[in-house]
């Protein structure tokens, strides 16, 4: 099998998971369980729960607990991306292909659907408690993603981001955001994975350093397709940072430099990979892939 074949595969079984999760409420909640399904059904790479699932499995974990967490970090993410699509923030009406929560169900229907799904993350994450012989690292899990996604983590970059909209940034400032606002969640993804099969300390702190640069090279791609792509290959609007005034790695160093960045921070993920000893084969082909990933 080649890599896209395999990333195929392995991306269906990810949506079969996730699935596997949806909220489902009858009665009177039934239109917010139908927004919150909306936007995680709608699609999306599934990269962090890609990458969680390929470092558990690299680490030898054999467990059905990586699965609530699989889903629990979609449910994440998209929460983080229906509150960015917000008018309040980016205010941008495509997302995944479709119309935004917001433009389908109104704004306060989409402002607790965000908030709805990060609470059912952690409800879906706690079931792996029941999953797993080793109840100890689900906690050490739990924990670091609750770091992830907060003030320390994605939502403290967010609002650094969306509070400098229209104003000259240093290139340090613009680093912490991206660290915070991209890499934190990608970290929190592939360290669960390690802690869940119970790698060592060192390892997951290998795993920390990769990902953090997965994470900015990331970063840096999208501010690149923003510019380059269009909404149909992308999925989302372009040009929505200009629209916002946002300084980002593409306006502070030019299109030419983000992309040498994104392949030296590409290359010092796969340095740090490869320091693991696993057999990381998959994974590096899917690392090297996302630094010139059309969408
Ligand atoms: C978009 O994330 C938000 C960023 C951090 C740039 P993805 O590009 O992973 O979005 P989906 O999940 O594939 O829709
Ligand atoms: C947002 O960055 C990252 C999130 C935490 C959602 P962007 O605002 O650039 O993400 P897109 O381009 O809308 O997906
Ligand atoms: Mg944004
Ligand atoms: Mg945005
Ligand atoms: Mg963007």
């Amino acid at each position: 099998m080649n890599f896209r074949e395999e990333l195929n595969q392995r991306t269906a079984k990810t949506e079969e998971i996730i699935m596997a999760y949806l909220p489902h409420v009858e009665g009177h909640a039934f239109r917010l369980s139908e927004a919150m399904s909306y936007s995680l059904t709608a699609g999306g790479k599934r990269l962090r729960p890609l990458l969680m699932k390929e470092v558990y499995e690299i680490f030898g974990g054999q467990e059905k607990v990586i699965e609530p967490f699989m889903a629990g970090m979609e449910m994440i993410h998209t929460h983080s991306l229906i509150h960015d699509d917000l008018p309040a923030l980016d205010n941008d009406d495509l997302r995944r292909g479709k119309p935004t929560v917001h433009k389908v169900f109104g704004e306060a229907c989409a402002i607790l659907a965000g908030d709805a799904l990060l609470n059912y993350a952690y409800e879906t994450m706690l079931g792996g408690f029941g999953m797993t012989r080793y109840p100890d690292r689900v906690v050490k899990a739990l924990c670091l993603i609750a770091e992830k996604t907060g003030i320390q983590g994605m939502l403290g970059g967010q609002s650094v981001d969306v509070e400098n909209d229209g104003k000259p940034l240093r290139a340090s400032v613009l680093e912490y955001i991206y660290e915070k606002k991209t890499s934190a969640l990608l970290e929190a993804s592939m360290q669960i994975g390690a802690i869940l099969a119970g790698a060592s300390e060192n390892a997951c702190d290998v795993i920390g350093l990769a990902a953090s640069n997965i994470g900015l090279a990331f970063q840096i791609r999208d501010d690149i397709l923003d510019l380059i792509s269009t909404d149909q290959v992308l999925g989302k609007p372009v040009h929505s940072d200009e629209k916002n005034l946002k300084t980002t790695y593409v306006t502070l160093n030019g299109l030419e430099k983000a992309e040498a960045r994104v392949k030296e921070l590409t290359q010092t993920a796969l340095d740090a990979l490869r320091f693991t000893g696993r057999d990381i084969t998959f994974l590096c082909s899917l690392v090297e892939s996302l630094a010139v990933r059309e969408k």
